[in-house]
């Protein structure tokens, strides 16, 4: 097949940059890598890029294609050619780029190794001498952070970095929740205190970019989410960002509304709030602030109460509630033709369930 690519060209010892067009012909069966590879081979030999595997595994091959982060060795170019469009590839972003489509990957590195991606044993080990095993329920917690390969393409699309880089970022995030929800590890609290510091757990933005670009499936932004249930779980909750989540949950449960008014109090605290009084006035002004703030109890709160205490008592606080969240919708999702909906509910793991307990008792506000 006949391939045409566009890539932007770079060089860091005289800055100049140039995107540079290509026409090669390919095997039906060719990558993006195989492709640049031909390039490479064939018709430029001072093109860089890196490589390793091709196989989807050593993470060595990320760049963009028209914008989005890619494993070059996962992208099949066929439909691509096929269709006649000619994609931009171009370096990741968020990292400073050395040359072409290399990028610097020390930024990368760093924030990994400040995660302390390393086990600190601290578990009992069995008296029959046998090897410590975790079950699967534990292990589902962990499973798609394991499969992390550090390509950086969760990095280079994450919003909250390109505002602010020294953001700990998907990647290092998604490593640290590996280690957090395992339960060898000693060092829980330690981890989760230092990545709730300034830059860390709290600051991203919720964009999703990263779930959408990983060629993996770690699902980055699932691993932080974790990582924020386990905080608040644990009682590390100094954070902005942890008092803000909590605040939402609360007002949700004693009256099924989110109460504004009483947010910045409860996350910033009462000096703070004091001090945007100006602001407030001016939203007053403006029709945005109820002239009398008494809670209004919305007519279904129970469904909220119901949704709380289920948690409670099917122990789903942290980051076991999300995984078995997850689950749930990947099973109302995927396989289940044919099935009626009291079957797929009735299967094991399958929560939540349409249907929820009533409360019997009001929660104390
Ligand atoms: S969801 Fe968060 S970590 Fe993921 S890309 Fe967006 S800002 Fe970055
Ligand atoms: S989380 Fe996904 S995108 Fe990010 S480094 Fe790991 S494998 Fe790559
Ligand atoms: S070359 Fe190893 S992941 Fe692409």
């Amino acid at each position: 097949m006949k391939v045409a690519l566009k890539i932007w060209r770079y060089d860091s010892a005289t800055g100049d940059r140039a995107l540079k067009e290509y026409e090669i012909d390919a095997p039906d069966w060719a990558t993006l890598l195989d492709c640049l590879d031909i390039v490479k081979d064939r018709h430029d030999g001072s093109l860089s890029f890196r490589k390793s595997c091709r196989m989807m595994i050593c993470g060595s091959c990320g760049m963009r294609m028209d914008g989005a982060a890619v494993l070059a060795c996962k992208t099949r170019m066929y439909d691509i050619a096929q269709a006649g469009r000619v994609p931009v590839i171009s370096a990741m972003g968020n990292l400073p780029i050395l040359k072409d489509l290399v990028v610097d990957m020390d930024p990368f590195w760093s924030k990994f190794k400040a995660m302390w991606p390393w086990l600190e044993p601290g578990y009992d080990r069995p008296e029959d001498g046998r090897e410590y095993r975790i079950s699967q329920q534990r292990m589902n917690v962990v499973h798609k952070e394991s499969l992390c390969i550090n390509c950086g393409c969760c990095v280079s699309e994450c919003n909250a970095m390109e505002s602010d880089p020294e953001f700990l970022g998907p990647q290092a995030l998604a490593k640290g929740m590996r280690f957090v929800g395992d339960p060898r590890d000693a060092a829980t609290v330690e981890r989760l205190e230092r990545y709730n510091s300034e830059h860390g757990v709290w600051d991203c933005t919720r964009c999703y970019f990263c779930n959408e670009r990983c060629p993996k499936g770690v699902d980055p932004r699932d691993a932080i989410a974790k990582l924020g249930a386990e905080s608040i779980r644990l009682g590390i909750d100094r954070d902005m960002g942890a008092k803000h989540a909590k605040w939402f949950v609360r007002s949700s449960e004693t009256t099924g509304w989110l109460r504004e008014e009483e947010l910045i109090p409860k996350t910033q605290g009462y000096v703070s709030a004091i001090k945007q009084l100006k602001f407030g006035y001016s939203l007053a002004k403006h029709g945005k602030v109820r002239p009398v703030p008494i809670p209004h109890t919305a007519k279904d709160v129970n469904e909220a109460r119901n949704l709380r205490k289920l948690v409670r008592e099917q122990d789903r606080g942290g980051a076991l509630g999300h995984v078995q969240g997850e689950h749930a919708l990947a099973k109302l999702e995927h396989g289940h033709a044919g099935e009626s909906l009291e079957e797929i509910y009735a299967r094991p793991g399958a929560a939540p369930r349409p249907w929820l307990p009533e409360v019997e008792e009001e929660p104390s506000a």
